[in-house]
């Protein structure tokens, strides 16, 4: 709704023509913004409601003497002011005191609980902490009198023309202000949603003006506005978190009065006959005099009188409850429609509060649960292009509009996989919001606004058939999310397989970027890493006509030289981008392969099956490796091309660095190599076995798994690992069985 644009002109004809049927039209209106500013739910289309203002509008102009405290057209924004007034707050405006994890929580549950009252109410409630500027109303009679920012948190500065143009501030409360306390303080948040912050800067930008940095700066720059029509014009919301019930100081000793009291010409508020002068001698009624039976309570019947309150919050009945409830709203913070700093736990009982009372200027019975979630930024998707890894994995990504997120500037996102893509519904013109957690990839939320900022020139994006470096088809298992290249010669898997052995975790080559990798594996000169050992300097230099000079080329040359002898066998093992062996998983199996001859020699042998399903089994009995690890390093072993790239290496003089106490081989014996777990009573203690098994070469674990070479039943076996053992087709033998095995014959 947009009722600046509609302001009629003067002279129209005047549809009603009664002060009855006037009356009931602001009434109307006041409605039909409630359910559109406050509740979120419009009743009625815009042009509906753009009609009956008009009408009002026009009946105002024509009978100035009708208008209405709670009219419409009050929200549009009256005369510019001369400067801010200060305004005295009835109740100072505390702050709150931090706590950055769940210990912080439980500690302030400690502080709090010798003066909670039985649990017969929830103690506390868990509220978004929004992120904007605290604006203070004062109701007299159920009429909104003055607005104040926060200031020093005793005096701000009266901004009431601006906030009566607040659509979800209410002018009057709930249906004629019935049980409504006579005299009402009602603190809350002023934010600026996302969308509305990124359109405003869009405007801005357009008109040349200077961007705003942020929601919470631009929310306070548009209440503080001379111009009230300025704030009129942005798209502010206001959340109601606290009420108060005042009384009237008895006796005027205090203070002397600050302000003026609002009256038609301070600011355009229409106060209750009586309020003037009123709104300085206030104070808060005693928790046990409050209409209030909580915090809960109060929220509910801000509720009612026309707030907006925020759906987040939850009352909790004990401190468990609160951490339930920080853990799911902290889970949610990135999603929400507007900007929070964290979340704030509040002790629910008001006597409690009252008599918690506060520690300077932060109360006891609050805190701030801060603990930062990542940034999200809204910016256009220019296009969406695909990235082909090291294993053919294809991955869309995302190609921003510059942004600044959390200190950097954001060009390309993550998208993750097609099903990503499908998922988020991404057509490439769209305003996406892009999220950086904690110094990770920035990677693609959603469209913004549910695509409702579309145009109708974006275009749709379909996931290639081909992949785009070597045209080879993408295909796709079944249970994979990743789509892959099947190209066994693809330029862009080498590059990246080269791109991730000469990465920092791996073998770290200094000074062999993306770019020169990209044109060495165009010009021929190398197809994966291994070649890197078998380029001379002088090949480097000669490679000169690309721009590779004479000092890069010698530089190169010494930094890959001086890798032969100085990489780890766990960052080599690393760098050969075997799937699913990260960086930690390749340091525990640096002692399984021993060396890289060890590798060599394993790969190359005539048993070669028996040594890597050796290796494969010593995998699985380290701390750490699992199923999955040990499999894929396995399957990496026994591919031709492993074979082929290990003897590469080792010609071009490539020499990992051994670990210091490589794993003693399973030993010979009649339980050469054998894994054995036992269950039940046997006839000697579980030690004496396990030293019988170990000593005739096998070992004993603990649980069972595909490694497993048999499980050794005596009295009363576990269950569970009878049933493992089915799972994972097993043999079961008895201990007479074992010691038959041990005694090394074969049956
Ligand atoms: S309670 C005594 N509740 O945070 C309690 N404050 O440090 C004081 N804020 O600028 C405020 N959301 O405007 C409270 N749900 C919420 C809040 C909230 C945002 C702001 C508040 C003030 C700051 C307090």
């Amino acid at each position: 709704m947009d009722e600046d644009a509609i302001m009629p002109a003067s002279g129209e004809a005047l549809a009603l023509d009664t002060r009855e049927s006037y009356d009931a039209s602001v009434a109307t209106l006041g409605a039909w913004a409630h359910a559109y500013y406050v509740r979120d739910d419009p009743v009625v289309s815009d042009e509906a409601y753009d009609r009956l203002f008009r009408e009002v509008a026009v009946a105002e102009g024509a009978h100035p003497e009708w208008a209405s405290a709670i009219s419409p057209v009050r929200r549009v924004g009256g005369d510019v002011l001369p400067g801010f007034r200060k305004a005295r707050h009835p109740q100072a405006l505390l702050s709150l005191a931090n706590v950055f994890d769940r210990d912080g929580v439980q500690a302030f549950d400690r502080r709090v609980a010798s003066a909670l009252p039985d649990p017969s109410v929830p103690r506390f409630v868990v509220e978004p902490k929004l992120d904007g500027l605290t604006l203070a109303l004062t109701y007299v009679g159920g009429e909104l009198v003055r607005a104040a920012t926060r200031g020093d948190g005793e005096v701000g500065e009266e901004v009431t023309a601006q906030a009566v143009t607040i659509r979800s501030i209410p002018l009057r409360l709930g249906g004629g202000g019935e049980g409504v306390p006579p005299y009402l303080a009602v603190r809350g948040e002023v934010t600026l949603p996302r969308d509305a912050f990124a359109r405003l800067n869009v405007a801005r930008e357009a008109a040349g003006e200077p961007t705003y940095q942020n929601p919470r700066n631009a929310a306070a720059g548009s209440v503080r506005q001379l111009d009230p029509k300025v704030t009129a014009a942005r798209d502010l919301r206001f959340t109601a978190y606290a009420a108060t019930a005042l009384e009237i100081v008895p006796e005027a000793t205090g203070s002397a009065p600050l302000g003026v009291p609002a009256t038609a010409e301070a600011g355009g508020v229409r106060a209750v006959p009586g309020s003037a002068g009123v709104v300085d001698r206030l104070r808060p009624v005693a928790a046990g005099a409050s209409p209030f039976a909580s915090h809960w309570d109060a929220l509910r019947l801000l509720d009612a009188w026309g707030f907006r309150v925020n759906s987040k919050s939850r009352a909790c009945a004990d401190v468990d409850e609160a951490l339930v409830a920080l853990d799911e709203l902290q889970a949610e913070r990135p999603h929400w429609d507007e900007e929070t700093d964290g979340l704030v736990v509040k002790v629910n009982d008001l006597a409690t509060q009252e008599r918690l009372g506060s520690a300077g200027k932060d109360p006891r019975w609050a805190i701030a649960y801060k603990v930062s979630v990542s940034d999200v930024v809204v910016t256009r998707l220019l296009d969406i292009t695909v990235q082909v890894g090291r294993t053919g994995a294809i991955t869309p990504l995302a190609v921003l509009e510059a942004v600044r997120l959390g200190g950097v500037t954001v060009t390309s996102a993550t998208l993750h996989n097609a099903d990503q893509v499908q998922a988020l519904g991404l057509m490439i013109g769209d305003w996406v919001r892009v999220e950086r957690a904690g110094g990770v990839i920035p990677a693609v939320l959603g469209v913004d606004c549910d695509g409702s900022r579309r145009d109708g020139s974006e275009r749709p994006w379909t996931f290639p058939v081909d992949c785009p470096a070597c045209g080879s088809p993408v295909t796709r298992d079944a249970d994979e999310a990743v789509a892959r290249c099947a190209g066994p010669t693809c330029p862009a898997q080498r590059a990246a397989r080269v791109r991730h052995f000469v990465g920092r975790s791996a073998v770290d080559v200094a000074g062999l970027g993306a770019n020169w990798i990209d044109r060495l594996i165009a010009a021929g000169m190398i197809d994966g890493p291994a070649d890197l050992y078998h380029l001379t300097a002088a090949q480097l230099r000669g490679f000169e006509g690309q721009g590779m000079g004479d000092v890069l080329a010698t530089k190169l040359a010494e930094s890959i030289d001086r890798t032969r002898t100085t990489t780890t066998l766990g960052r080599f093992l690393f760098g050969l981008g075997i799937r699913h062996v990260g960086a930690e998983t390749a340091e525990m199996l640096a002692p399984i392969a021993g060396s890289l001859g060890n590798l060599l020699f394993a790969v190359a042998a005539e048993d070669r099956d028996a040594r890597i399903a050796a290796m494969h089994a010593q995998a699985l009995e380290t701390r750490g490796i699992g199923l999955v690890v040990a499999r894929s390093f396995a399957t990496a072993l026994a591919d031709p091309g492993m074979h082929t790239q290990l003897e590469r290496f080792a010609a071009g003089g490539m020499a990992p660095v051994p670990p210091v106490a490589p794993l003693e081989p399973l030993g010979n014996g009649p339980l050469g190599g054998k894994v054995v777990v036992l269950t039940g009573t046997m006839s000697q203690s579980r030690d004496a076995i396990a030293a019988l098994v170990s000593g005739a070469g096998g070992k004993v674990t603990d649980s069972v798994s595909g490694s497993t070479s048999f499980v050794v039943t005596g009295e009363k076996p576990g269950a569970a690992k009878v049933k493992a053992a089915g799972r994972h087709g097993v043999a079961i033998i008895s201990e007479a069985e074992l010691r038959t095995l041990l005694a090394g014959r074969n049956g």
